[in-house]
C-alpha cells in the first residue's frame, strides 16, 4: 500500500502572534509512505525536489535517518498501537522552501503522520494526530495551519490538545512572501531569544495580538497597522537577518504597507499590504537586498484555505 499527502507551506508568528499564529501558503511539500514488500529493508527516506526554486544544496541538510522529523513521526505513531516501522519507503518531494522560515519542518510531520495514520487504518483521529504533531513540533503556529488550512490561532494545552480557530484573512489585503537566499535553522533562531521578557514586552504583544484579531474580522487597516509589531522575538532576531532593518526603514515610507514581519523564525519576511503598489513593494525588497548582495524569491500569495490532504501521486 502507498500513501501520498499534500501539505501546504505556513507562515508563524505573523508580527505579535510568537508562537500562535500561523496561516497556510499555497506551496506544498508531497510526503508519500509506501510499504515495501522485501523484509528487513527497515526505513528508507528520500527527497526529491518539487520545482525549480528550491536548491538541492537546502535538501542535501535534511536528515533522513533515524533522527529526522519524518522518521520520529512515523514512529510515535506507530509506538502509539505497539509496532515499529519497518520496510517503508517514505519520498518527501519537496516544494517548500527548506530553513527560510515556511514551516518545511511542520509540513513532514504533518503528513507523515497522516500518511502513516491511513496506513494503519486510522488508529489516530484528527485531534490525536495535532496534538502528536504539535508534540514533535515543540509549538502549534505551523503544525495547526499546516493541518487544517487558513489562518489559525492556536495553543496546545497541559493535556496535550490543541485547541485552534480559524480566523477570517481580508481579500482587500495582500501577503507577500519575500525569500532570501540564505537558510536560517529554527533551533539557532530560538537559541538567540530570552528565557524572560520584561512584563512591558508581554503587554505590548497581548495588545497587539487582541489588536490583530479585531483587525482581520472587521478589515481594519488602520488597527492592523498597530498590531503587525512584535516585542518578543523580532527584536531578538533581526541580527540574524541580514538587510532586515533597511527593508524595515525603506518601507516605512509606503502608503500601502500596513506591516513587515518575519515568517516564522526567519530567514524569509512576510509584507502585509493593501492591494495597491504592490510591484513597489516588491522592488524595494529585491533592491534592498541586491544593494547586500542577498538574491531572493518574492512571490505574492494568496491564503491557502485548505490543509493537508491524501492525494494520489504516482
Ligand atoms: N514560532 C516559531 C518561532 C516558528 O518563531 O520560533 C518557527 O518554527
Amino acid at each position: 500500500m502507498k500513501v501520498s499527502v499534500r501539505v501546504p507551506a505556513t507562515t508563524a508568528n505573523i508580527g505579535p502572534g510568537f508562537d500562535c499564529l500561523g496561516m497556510a501558503l499555497p506551496i506544498y511539500n508531497t510526503i508519500t509512505i509506501e510499504e515495501t514488500v522485501l523484509p528487513g529493508t527497515g526505513v528508507n527516506i528520500n527527497v526529491i525536489a518539487d520545482n525549480s526554486s528550491i536548491d538541492e544544496l537546502a535538501l542535501e541538510h535534511i536528515p533522513l535517518d533515524e533522527n529526522s522529523l519524518v522518521y520520529k513521526a512515523v514512529e510515535v505513531l506507530y509506538n502509539s498501537i505497539g509496532q515499529t516501522p519497518s520496510e517503508l519507503q517514505i519520498t518527501i518531494k519537496s516544494g517548500i522552501p527548506v530553513a527560510r522560515g515556511l514551516g518545511s519542518s511542520a509540513s513532514v510531520i504533518v503528513g507523515a503522520l497522516i500518511a502513516a495514520n491511513e496506513l494503519l487504518g486510522r488508529p489516530a483521529d484528527e485531534p490525536a494526530l495535532l496534538s502528536i504533531a504539535c508534540e514533535i513540533e515543540g509549538h502549534p503556529d505551523n503544525v495547526t495551519p499546516a493541518f487544517v488550512g487558513g489562518l489559525v490561532i492556536s495553543s496546545q494545552e497541559d493535556d496535550g490538545s490543541v485547541v485552534y480557530r480559524k480566523l477570517n484573512w481580508p481579500e482587500e489585503w495582500a501577503i507577500t512572501v519575500c525569500v532570501p537566499d540564505f537558510e536560517l535553522s529554527t533551533d539557532i533562531a530560538r537559541s538567540v531569544l530570552p528565557k524572560e521578557v520584561p512584563m512591558k514586552d508581554a503587554v505590548f504583544n497581548a495588545q497587539r495580538m487582541g489588536m490583530f484579531i479585531h483587525a482581520v474580522s472587521t478589515s481594519d487597516s488602520e488597527l492592523m497597522r498597530i498590531a503587525l509589531k512584535d516585542r518578543l522575538h523580532q527584536p531578538y532576531r533581526m541580527k540574524l537577518i541580514q538587510g532586515l532593518d533597511k527593508i524595515l526603514e525603506n518601507l516605512k515610507h509606503v502608503e500601502s504597507v500596513l506591516g513587515c514581519v518575519l515568517s516564522g523564525a526567519g530567514s524569509s519576511i512576510l509584507v502585509i499590504s493593501e492591494k495597491n503598489n504592490l510591484e513597489n513593494i516588491i522592488s524595494i525588497v529585491k533592491d534592498t537586498w541586491a544593494d547586500q548582495n542577498i538574491k531572493c524569491e518574492i512571490k505574492t500569495l494568496n491564503v491557502e484555505p485548505n490543509g493537508a490532504a491524501v492525494v494520489s501521486e504516482d
